[in-house]
């Protein structure tokens, strides 16, 4: 009696301690979230947002009371030791595919949370249909079960969704479009199937192997409804894709949380869901393009069929050497950089800033114009300059600075391509017609730095490099700027 007594202080006093645990961690993930929003303060809102984790973690572990830890211990440590390798190694320019993978292991492990919750009532001799077992274990009833179902079927979807935006954007796979026929009607019903599958488990079937089988024919139907509503996605909208994802894993979460009753994920789950959707419509936004036009729309479906891929043959391009460049550079007032895909393959951004600090010397006005899809995620070129300590306020978004082009001396591109591409205004065969551009073209000068006439990201003809003030300088962007500053340092 006295033990039952001391176990239910010491199970009250869990409880206690574990939901204060619950509540900080809460806040710091709300914190971290607002930290996240600033260059300057992102790094440390990441460390607060994995200090939430873990302590969410542990208060879990103190909720459960007396719980061997030992195989949840073994995945913390080989989980965050595959993180950290994979972390220290990733490219900067790779970070998109990572992410792309950290949503889709996500997904699933929200899907082995609904599996592993259903198996767990079945084991502990609950029966009759899932909701009548929920029911029994305290877990929400139809409620519960509803949300098991909706756990594993917006998980799996996250899963191969993402496994397949992985191997499109690390080209293990084509970037264009696959449009299968009759897609439409085979996502419809690879969405309606598992839907009824999971309502029919809560509602009318009791055998306990026909809700396995339907819940694992659910999760198998949901992973091929994954990738069919990837594959007919363009490797421009990926961006995009990977974005939707990153708020699929959330809400997928979320749902895991419910059906578990675990608050911390409910909160934390929803954070990342509504963060997704919110950078989601930022983004097409900036590609001028609506959610349904990416998801149904199967961009660059027809960029061969605009004589796209860059193969088309260029007239009139002018170019110029980096002497060249460099004595039209030293006389201007005014001059505006734009960073792209390519300033980060090149890791030029050190040599940029030099460059930078020695016309600003001359009285130059130095400004930086950064597209909100420039490079391969959002705040990519923020990052990269950043890292250069350019000032923060020399960085404008593509709004503030783009009616200033017109009044600008030189315009030095570096390594960006669709983000400064005219057609994207005028051409309404382009695939790229309706995405808003950096107005590079109406400076008096413009210098293009790349080491090719080859297309960019979205695999089409640039008309900026046709323009009469246009001047392609050739070469790898960190070199090509080295060659400048050492000119300007020797006129
Ligand atoms: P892109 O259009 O991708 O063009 C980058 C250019 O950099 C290429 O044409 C390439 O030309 C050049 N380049 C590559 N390596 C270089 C080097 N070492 N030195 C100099 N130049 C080099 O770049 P962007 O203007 O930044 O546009 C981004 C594109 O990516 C958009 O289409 C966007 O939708 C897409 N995208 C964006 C994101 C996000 S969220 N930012 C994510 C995924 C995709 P050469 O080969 O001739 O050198």
């Amino acid at each position: 009696m006295s033990f039952l007594a001391t176990s239910d202080k010491l199970a009250h006093w869990n409880g206690l301690l574990a939901n204060f645990g619950y509540l900080v961690s809460v806040i710091l993930f709300i914190l971290a979230i607002m930290r996240m929003g600033r260059v300057k303060t992102a790094r440390s809102g990441n460390t607060m947002a994995a200090v939430a984790m873990l302590l969410a973690v542990v208060s879990s572990f103190v909720e459960m009371g007396q719980i061997d830890p030992t195989w949840i211990i073994v995945g913390l440590v080989i989980g965050s030791a595959v993180g950290a390798i994979m972390a220290k190694r990733v490219q900067m320019t790779q970070m998109p595919e990572m992410v792309a993978l950290l949503n889709g292991f996500g997904g699933l492990s929200s899907t082995f949370v609904g599996l592993a919750t259903y198996f767990s009532l079945a084991e502990a001799g609950r029966r009759g249909t899932l909701g009548a077992m929920m029911e029994q274990a305290g877990q929400g009833g139809w409620f519960g079960g509803i949300n098991l179902g909706l756990t594993i079927i917006v998980g799996s979807v996250t899963f191969t969704g993402s496994m397949i935006a992985f191997l499109k954007l690390s080209e293990k796979m084509s970037g264009k479009p696959i449009l299968l026929p009759g897609r439409h009607v085979l996502n419809g019903l690879l969405l309606i199937v598992p839907l009824a599958l999971a309502v029919g488990t809560v509602w009318f079937v009791s055998a306990p192997w026909l809700i396995a089988t339907m819940l694992i024919a659910a999760t198998l139907l949901t992973f091929a409804l994954g990738v069919t509503l990837v594959i007919p996605i363009g490797g421009g909208d990926m961006p995009v894709v990977i974005s939707l994802l990153n708020s699929y894993s959330g809400i997928a979460g979320a749902l895991a949380g419910f059906t578990i009753g675990e608050p911390v994920l409910v909160v934390s789950g929803s954070l990342v869901g509504a963060s997704g959707i919110i950078l989601t419509m930022i983004m097409c936004k900036a590609m001028n393009r609506s959610l349904a036009n990416v998801i149904f729309g199967g961009f660059g479906a027809t960029d061969s069929a605009a004589g796209g891929g860059g193969k088309s043959e260029y007239k009139n391009v002018k170019s110029a050497d980096a002497e060249t460049a460099a004595m039209l550079m030293a006389d201007a007032q005014s001059m505006i950089i734009v960073p792209g895909y390519g300033m980060a393959v090149a890791q030029a951004q050190h040599a940029i800033r030099e460059l930078a600090k020695i016309l600003e010397a001359k009285g130059c006005n130095v400004r930086y114009a950064v597209h909100p899809v420039a490079g391969r995620m959002p705040g990519h070129m923020n990052v990269l300059l950043a890292e250069a300590n350019v000032p923060y306020e020399q960085l404008f978004e593509m709004d503030q600075i783009n009616e200033d082009f017109k009044n600008t001396d030189v315009v030095l591109v570096i390594g960006a391509n669709d983000t400064v591409n005219p057609a994207a205004k005028t051409d309404k065969t382009s695939p790229l017609y309706g995405m808003p551009v950096l107005n590079v073209e109406e400076a008096k000068a413009v210098f293009t730095i790349k080491r090719s006439l080859g297309s960019g990201f979205a695999g089409v003809k640039n008309e900026l490099f046709e323009c009469p003030n246009n001047y392609m300088v050739y070469g790898d962007a960190r070199k090509v700027v080295e060659e400048v500053i050492k000119a300007l340092k020797e006129a």
